[in-house]
C-alpha cells in the first residue's frame, strides 16, 4: 500500500517500498514545507507545470539525488538543457515506469517558469498526473479551473485524489466540490491553499461539505503528515 506525505502548498512525495516520488517540490519559499530540499529524498519527480511554486526546487533535488524528471515534453527537454535525466510525455499519453505508472491530463492553466533574472520561459501546456503505485490509483489534478472533462479521468477509478481548493489562481472551494463528483474518488485530499494570503481558505469547512455531498472520505493533511491509500 503506497503513502502519501504532504509537503504543503501542492507538494507531496509517494512512497512505495523503496521509491519516493515527489510531486511539485516546491520547498524553497514555501512556508509550509516540512522538510529542506537538501534533505528530502526522490528516486523520481513527477511535475504538473512549470509554474515556480510547482517545478520549485526539482533541478536541486535531481542533481543531488539523481531522479529521474517526469513531465511534459517541453519540461522534459528544457531539464535535459541542464544536463539533467528527464522523460517528456504529453496530454493523455501513458507510460510504464519500473517504479510506477503515469499518466498526464489535461489541466486549464498556465505553464511559465521565471528563470533567477526575471525572464518568462513558456514550457508546453499545464497537465494534471495519474500516477499508479502499489496498486492504487493517485490523481493530483495540478493548478487547474474545474472541466467537464474530469469525468473521462474519473473512469480510471481514483483511489486518492489531490485537489487545489484556494481559489484565485485555481478551484475555488465550490468547484472543487463539484470536481469530487466527477471524479469520484474514494479519498480527497485539499492541496494549493492557506500557502500565500490570497490562497487563505477553511479546509475543514470544505471537508464537511464534500463528506455531506459526495460519497467520498476527505482527509485534511497538516504538512509532514503521512495517509496510506
Ligand atoms: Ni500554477
Ligand atoms: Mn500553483
Amino acid at each position: 500500500m503506497p503513502s502519501l506525505r504532504f509537503l504543503g502548498h501542492s507538494a507531496v512525495q509517494v512512497r512505495d517500498g523503496d521509491q519516493k516520488v515527489l510531486i511539485d517540490p516546491f520547498l524553497t519559499g514555501n512556508g509550509l514545507a516540512p522538510v529542506s530540499a537538501a534533505e528530502v529524498e526522490a528516486t523520481a519527480i513527477v511535475l504538473t507545470h512549470a509554474h515556480n511554486d510547482h517545478l520549485g526546487d526539482s533541478v536541486a533535488i535531481a542533481r543531488r539525488t539523481g531522479a529521474e524528471i517526469v513531465a511534459i515534453y517541453e519540461i522534459a527537454a528544457w531539464m535535459g538543457q541542464q544536463g539533467l535525466q528527464a522523460h517528456g510525455m504529453s496530454i493523455g499519453g501513458g507510460f510504464n515506469f519500473p517504479w510506477g505508472w503515469v499518466k498526464l491530463t489535461p489541466a486549464w492553466h498556465g505553464s511559465t517558469y521565471q528563470d533567477e533574472k526575471g525572464h518568462f520561459i513558456t514550457l508546453g501546456t499545464p497537465a494534471g498526473v495519474l500516477l499508479r503505485m502499489g496498486g492504487s490509483l493517485l490523481y493530483h489534478a495540478g493548478d487547474t479551473a474545474l472541466f467537464s472533462d474530469m469525468s473521462l479521468i474519473g473512469r480510471h477509478g481514483v483511489d486518492l485524489a489531490l485537489f487545489p481548493i484556494g481559489d484565485n489562481f485555481t478551484m475555488g472551494p465550490d468547484d472543487a466540490l463539484e470536481a469530487v463528483k466527477l471524479i469520484r474518488p474514494k479519498v480527497v485530499v485539499p492541496i494549493h491553499y492557506n500557502t500565500f494570503p490570497v490562497i487563505q481558505q477553511d479546509a475543514a469547512a470544505w471537508k464537511a461539505r464534500v463528506e455531506a455531498e459526495t460519497g467520498a472520505r476527505c482527509v485534511v493533511l497538516q504538512p509532514g503528515e503521512v495517509l496510506d491509500y
